[in-house]
């Protein structure tokens, strides 16, 4: 069974990314064969700048491998290193109805944020086809807000075998974790680069802990009386890190009264600090080794230019470029 998931480098990981997409991506690296990379000519398609778009492909890369993303396990690339995933997207464009792009919701979502409505926006969903069909995949890990482009693939690879060959690329399925609760920003929205109400992942003490102090919204009901646990965006966040007797006592401290929200957000604090120890560590680790990261990127895209080749190689059979 093949995994595979691209992640856009978009910035400083938050803890919604972490649980909503990342720690059970990485999770898979232990139940078959990982293909992981980071999507960086998708970055591309709203125009973050070239100096933006190396660091922010190589601070992804830090982060996910201090989360647990484990080189020896998967195969772990940048998604330019192998440019002839651009080939695969441009022989998918030849049978991509344009409606099927017209109706994606990321294309209408960005142009609505703002960005400039450019090729590569519209094409992305192509792209993002190819990406998943150029390695053979069986199944790609991805949250719910791409579920419309895994049917794009699906549907794309359904033309080119009717087209041009029974089996000539491999149907993917969607892993999607329905299961996954949306996690809340510090205001209580979903959390979100764009509504600047993340948690980071990694950061500085004292920044964080200030972060969660004053940030994270409560109510006003004074320290002795008992408090709403309800909507509460404290018990949320504090339930992702807690084990489930500390949130209980949590949730019994909040029934009880006589604990203040300033006391709840230190042992919020505290249980987010640890829960992220060993990732925090071994991001020190590889921030002290300069070198690692771009030969375990070296390493993964050595190994999937390997498996690139094969399909890249049997659909230009078979669509007659040689
Ligand atoms: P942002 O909304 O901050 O721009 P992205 O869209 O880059 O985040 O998110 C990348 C992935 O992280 C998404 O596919 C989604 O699965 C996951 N994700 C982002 N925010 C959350 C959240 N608040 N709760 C759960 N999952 C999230
Ligand atoms: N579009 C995905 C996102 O924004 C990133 C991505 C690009 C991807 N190519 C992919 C995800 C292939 C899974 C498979 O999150």
């Amino acid at each position: 069974m093949r995994f595979l998931t691209g992640l856009q480098p978009s910035g400083k990981l938050h803890i919604g990314n972490y649980f909503g997409a990342i720690q059970a991506a990485i999770e898979l690296q232990n139940k078959g064969e990982a293909f992981y990379f980071i999507a960086n000519y998708h970055a591309m398609t709203t125009m973050p700048g070239a100096e933006a778009l190396r660091a922010n492909t190589y601070e992804m890369a830090v982060d996910l491998l201090a989360c647990g993303l484990d080189p020896q396990k998967a195969v772990f690339f940048a998604q330019s290193a192998v440019p002839e995933v651009n080939e695969l997207a441009w022989i998918l464009s030849t049978v991509c109805p344009m409606g099927l792009l017209e109706r994606c919701h990321s294309y209408k979502d960005k142009i609505a944020k703002g960005f400039s409505p450019n090729h590569a926006l519209f094409a992305y969903p192509a792209l993002m086809a190819a990406d998943i069909l150029l390695y053979d995949s069986d199944a790609v890990p991805v949250g719910k807000d791409q579920k419309q482009h895994l049917e794009v693939t699906r549907d794309l690879a359904g033309k080119i075998n009717d087209a041009f060959g029974a089996d000539l690329l491999r149907m993917p399925e969607a892993l999607i974790n329905e299961t996954t609760a949306i996690v809340p920003g510090l205001d209580g929205q979903k959390m979100s680069k764009s509504y600047g109400n993340t948690l980071p992942v990694f950061g500085e003490e004292k920044a964080l802990r200030k972060l969660i102090n004053k940030k994270v919204v409560t109510d006003a009901t004074p320290l002795e009386e008992p408090k709403p646990t309800e909507n509460s965006i404290i018990l949320a966040l504090y339930k992702l890190f807690a084990t489930p007797a500390q949130y209980e006592e949590m949730v019994a401290a909040h029934h009880r009264g006589g604990v203040g929200y300033g006391q709840f957000k230190k042992d919020l604090f505290e249980a987010y600090w640890e829960f992220f120890r060993p990732a925090r560590e071994k991001r020190e680790w590889i921030m002290a080794n300069p070198g690692y990261v771009d030969e375990v990127l070296a390493d993964g895209a050595t190994k999937a230019r390997e498996a690139a080749a094969k399909v890249l190689s049997r659909v230009r059979k078979a669509v007659g470029l040689i």
